[in-house]
């Protein structure tokens, strides 16, 4: 554990706009709340979904994502609570715990199953899809876990205690960086009233999740459940944010890559004809070959 300075931020962003999402269910049933819609992609650049789902009932989540295929991007499955026995076509195999990450990149092809390995209790976590830049869209696919124990963190003088898991935070390195779109995902446990800021280049992206307590930027609450999307201004160096109770909440952020979305499920290319490439892999069998 790292004791850190906060990071200075003089002229912090504000919320552009909050976003509740839309409940829906995936794979098997697990019953979710898509946060990030396809509607948003552009505005979110380089995130392209963000799922959140938590839920004590196992019929909301038992079922799990039986074998799916991906291609063309990166998908980052954090899991508060829970365990998850994960699978796919290049031969990996791990188990998702409370606690960890999993970081997968689909690149050119990979077919895999989440499976939830357990019959009753909380299952809650995240899920974030992560935009990969054309030239790397067919890149071979890569895969890795990490364990609670395996993802830096540090703590602030105000009892900030953060996960890095992608990016870098007060001067600390988290588990997974990419050169492209320099994603930052940290998550923030605030006891409450404590302040925490963040240095973000202008254009990147941003993006706050509320999971627990509330958060308030300047006068603008971010309530628990909500997305806050962050206005991009040129004169704004960071962000700031101030937590109501005790507040768990994820800040996401990105360089967007500004290039043409053409996405088809699970399938994310830059063009029509590439995802009929990839419609067409995958009947023949040859997507993950
Ligand atoms: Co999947």
């Amino acid at each position: 554990m790292i004791t850190q300075a906060t990071e200075a931020v003089s002229r912090p962003r504000k919320v552009e706009r909050l976003v509740t999402g839309k409940a829906t269910s995936d794979g098997a049933g697990v019953k979710l709340t898509r946060v990030l819609t396809q509607p948003l992609q552009r505005r979110l650049d380089p995130f392209l979904m963000f799922d959140a789902f938590g839920s004590d009932n196992a019929d909301d989540y038992i079922a799990g994502f039986p074998d799916h295929p991906h291609r063309g991007f990166e998908t980052i499955t954090y899991l508060i609570a829970g365990r998850m026995l994960h699978r796919d076509s290049a031969g990996h195999e791990g188990l998702l715990e409370s606690g960890g990450v999993q970081w997968m990149t689909a690149g050119r092809g990979v077919v895999h199953s989440e499976i939830p390995q357990q019959a009753e209790g909380l299952m809650e976590g995240f899920q974030l899809w992560l935009n990969l830049p054309a030239r790397d869209k067919l890149c071979q696919p890569w895969y890795r876990d990490f364990a609670r124990e395996d993802l830096p963190r540090f703590t602030t003088g105000d009892g900030v205690e953060a996960v890095v898991i992608a990016g870098e935070s007060h001067g600390v390195v988290g588990a997974v960086s990419r050169a492209a779109t320099a994603p930052l995902y940290l998550d923030l446990m605030l006891p409450a009233g404590a302040r925490f800021s963040q240095a973000l280049p202008p254009e990147h992206n941003a993006l706050l999740y509320v999971y627990r307590g509330e958060l308030k930027l300047g006068d603008n609450p971010v309530p628990v459940r909500h997305m806050a999307i962050l206005a991009n201004a040129a004169d704004c160096d960071g962000v700031t944010v101030q937590a109501g109770p005790a507040t768990r909440a994820l800040m996401i952020a990105g360089r967007p890559l500004n290039e043409a979305i053409a996405q088809h499920g699970p399938f994310v290319m830059n063009t029509e004809q590439e995802i009929r490439q990839a419609v067409a892999d995958y009947r023949a069998g040859t997507l993950a070959g």
